[in-house]
């Protein structure tokens, strides 16, 4: 079984190649601890996926460390890096192939039954089985049509079929409802022996219960607390709580 992992940044700033002007990280530092859940908020554009890509080194630092586990990530195998850690983008990439053969990807030894493990865990289970052909049902241009939330559960499913240390979740619980969100999350603290999660949203229901949410407004962290805490410290926070 696998344990979550500690992450640190310390001082870390980022800035795509050949693009001009600010960067878009600037002196990034936060803490998330083993089984954590930090959930990240802002504005689009202030820089959310960029911090989370470079986690499994997607891009490389400008300046400043992430550490995982103590452990520079610049000194660590990549490979054996982003075997620990599962990205679910904003946009889930399924293949034309069967369900199983989605969920199973990057992951080629998972037997059927874990498969169907993160599913339930993913809320998928239950939309899967409900077609005739259940986990042989076919995707793609010529199989079944999915609605964008039976989309990002798939995707959120996948992830969880590699039982990943770092679990990154890129605001891909925006098609979902409440109800099955609150499930998602739930099925994901008993999940193993406590993953790291990371959670990018659009909406404060989605990370006001995370065990700290860092607020993102122009490249820069403008607060890290709890609910609570930045609803009496954080303007930029109150303003998306109130929009
Ligand atoms: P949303 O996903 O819209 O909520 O935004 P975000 O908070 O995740 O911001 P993101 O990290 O995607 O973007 C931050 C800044 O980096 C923006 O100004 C983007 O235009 C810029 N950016 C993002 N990806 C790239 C890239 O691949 N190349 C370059 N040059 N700029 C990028």
């Amino acid at each position: 079984g696998r344990q979550g992992c500690q992450i640190d940044f310390e001082n870390v700033s980022f800035a795509y190649e050949g693009a001009s002007g600010d960067p878009v990280l600037k002196n990034i530092n936060f803490t998330c601890l083993p089984g954590e859940t930090i959930g990240i908020i802002g504005s689009t554009g202030s820089g959310k996926s960029s911090l989370v890509s470079l986690i499994p080194r997607f891009y490389d630092t400008s300046a400043g460390t992430i550490r995982v586990d103590g452990v520079d990530i610049g000194k660590l195998d990549p490979a054996k890096l982003r075997d620990q850690i599962a990205i679910v983008p904003q946009k889930s990439i399924l293949f034309s192939g069967t369900i199983e053969e989605n969920l199973r990807w990057g992951n080629e030894h998972a037997t059927l039954d874990e498969i169907m493990q993160a599913a339930k865990m993913a809320e998928a289970h239950g939309f899967i089985t409900s077609f005739p052909e259940g986990y042989e049902t076919m995707l793609g241009q010529r199989g079944v049509n999915l609605s964008g939330g039976q989309k990002q559960r798939l995707s959120i499913a996948r992830a969880l079929v590699r039982k990943p240390d770092v679990l990154i979740l890129d605001d891909c619980t925006s098609a979902l409802d409440t109800t099955t969100e609150t499930n998602i999350k739930e099925s994901l603290k008993s999940f193993a022996s406590g993953v790291t999660c990371l959670l990018i949203a659009q909406r404060i229901t989605s990370v006001m219960d995370a065990d700290k949410i860092i607020v993102m407004d122009d490249g820069e962290i403008v607060g890290i607390g709890t609910h609570e805490t930045l609803m009496k410290s954080c303007r930029v926070y109150v303003e998306i709580f109130q929009s």
